[in-house]
């Protein structure tokens, strides 16, 4: 039924995508349901490579404006009750279309969103800073959801003896470091359950969250079903949340963000993925080459502005004494490519704004017992691109030991012993991503039973998770409210209500 045939011809897309996903038709061809995960733009090809500086090359004097894109700015508390409004009647209308239909829009989606996968870079890179490599997947990741929530809504009319009651009203409120694939996630679910949903993209990447609406109005969402806000003012922000015509916000922010639409109206049914704290654990066992690539990737990958990152990395015995892998890490960081969007070597780009608060003193002090292996440096004016910092000697119960900075500097820790070093790990208020890197069987099982957050990762990078394989979510402090995980499949079960079709009318 999905037909990749009208991308040929856009430029968005580049050639090795212009092919059937060949996994796809296989799979429906043997009329299985396997499903399967986007294909990111592979930079090996040529093709691909010019592809891709084309779209840099635009995005430097980015020409999507805003005012291509229709955005509701809304001004008064009226105009966001008529928005409430005409998203309960739309969704009373989706949700009594033939899932099956509701499914095949999500499906169309997805293929909208993947003609636009050159389009989103080049704003992402704009708007955003994100590099070509940490964008490309991120677009990959957002098709993903499209099709995976497309089947998974099928799934909530299979539950024998229960019936699953939509929502009306989903606000989704993203944030800004993954401008497309966050925001696509919460509105794609939010609609697959058959809810209507309005959605806030984050300020400074609006444009991002705009042609991402914009995809799935093509593919067929009718627009009051799926509205694209602006809000004028703060208070305005408070009755997005705490109004009663609102069943359900999917937030995706700091813990505190969490904690202040809490305040707003306590009984508000909330999805929220909240702050990480993440730490990398080596021990003398690992591939330490693995590890090093590993640990500078996931601290340094858009520049540490993910909620998944490591912040963290703690040796264990030996690899803590003989300094070799800080030797290997501090190599891997050093050469890394630090730059801006529009050269697609560069490996590292800006942060979003210029280092303030809690990150800014994270990047230029040091605490007791600390030393720079790599000490950060500003290179602009503004404070927006510095060099990727790294410390060791951070010590147990330190400022930098328990708190999230969202930005590019990493801390070494040292652990006798493994079980110390899990004693590290879990000391954080967060439980999102942790990592492991070790050859050593009963270690690995050891760390699964003991450790506490919601994604592990043994001998992999602790960010990037993908769509059906490794659902996203977390335990203690990174997740507030209804706990199911993103991409997975249990997601829309907690965005509606059940009722048992036992009791009697
Ligand atoms: N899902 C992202 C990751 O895994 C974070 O939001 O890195």
């Amino acid at each position: 039924e999905r037909s990749l045939a009208g991308l040929e011809a856009d430029r968005s897309v580049p050639a090795s995508h212009r092919v059937q996903n060949r996994q796809a038709e296989d799979a429906a061809e043997a009329g299985t349901t396997g499903f399967d995960n986007q294909p990111d733009t592979d930079p090996a090809l040529a093709a691909n490579r010019t592809w891709g500086r084309e779209i840099l090359g635009r995005s430097v004097s980015s020409t999507l404006g805003l005012d291509t894109i229709a955005i509701a700015k809304v001004e008064t508390d009226a105009e966001l009750d008529d928005v409430f409004a005409a998203a309960t009647a739309a969704a009373e209308r989706w949700a009594a279309r033939p899932a099956a239909e509701r499914a095949a829009v999500l499906h169309r989606a997805g293929d909208e969103l993947a003609a636009r996968r050159g389009q989103l870079i080049e704003i992402m890179a704009h708007e955003a800073g994100k590099t070509i490599a940490e964008a490309d997947p991120e677009i990959s990741e957002a098709i993903d959801f499209a099709h995976y929530y497309a089947e998974r809504a099928l799934d909530l009319e299979a539950v024998s003896g229960a019936e699953f009651v939509p929502s009306k009203v989903t606000v989704v409120t993203p944030p800004w470091n993954f401008p497309v694939a966050i925001p696509a996630g919460g509105v794609l679910a939010g609609l697959a359950s058959g809810s209507g949903v309005i959605i806030k993209p984050a300020k400074l990447t609006q444009r991002c969250g705009a042609v991402m609406v914009e995809a799935l109005w093509a593919a067929g969402v009718p627009r009051d079903l799926l509205a694209l806000v602006d809000l004028a003012s703060r208070d305005l922000g408070t009755r997005l949340v705490a109004s009663p015509a609102v069943d359900r916000v999917i937030l995706t922010g700091a813990y505190e963000t969490a904690q202040l639409f809490r305040s707003f109206r306590s009984d508000l049914p909330l999805l929220a993925e909240t702050s990480g704290k993440n730490a990398i654990i080596v021990t003398p066992s690992a591939d330490l080459d693995l590890a090093a690539a590993d640990v500078a990737k996931s601290a340094f990958g858009h520049a540490g502005q993910k909620c998944s990152a490591a912040s963290l990395v703690i040796l264990v015995g030996s690899v803590a004494e003989s300094k070799r892998f800080e030797r290997q890490l501090v190599d891997a960081v050093r050469s890394m490519r630090v730059g801006l969007p529009d050269d697609p070597a560069t490996q590292m780009g800006p942060i979003i704004e210029p280092a303030s608060g809690k990150l800014l003193t994270a990047l230029t002090k040091l605490e007791k017992g600390e030393r720079w292996l790599v000490e950060p440096r500003k290179l602009d004016a503004e404070g927006k691109q510095w060099t990727p910092g790294v410390k060791t000697g951070v010590r147990e119960g330190s400022y930098f030991h328990l708190t999230e900075f969202f930005g590019p500097v990493l801390g070494v820790m040292h652990a006798k012993d493994l079980d110390e070093a899990i004693r590290l790990q879990n000391a954080v208020d967060y439980g999102l991503t942790a990592g492991l890197h070790s050859l050593d069987s009963d270690e690995v099982s050891t760390w699964l039973d003991r450790v506490e957050a919601g994604n592990l990762y043994v001998n992999r990078g602790i960010t990037g998770a993908i769509v059906q394989r490794q659902p996203f979510g977390g335990w203690k402090r990174s997740a507030v409210g209804a706990g199911a995980k993103a991409g997975g499949p249990n997601y829309l079960f907690g965005l509606g209500e059940w009722v048992s079709a036992e009791l009697p009318a």
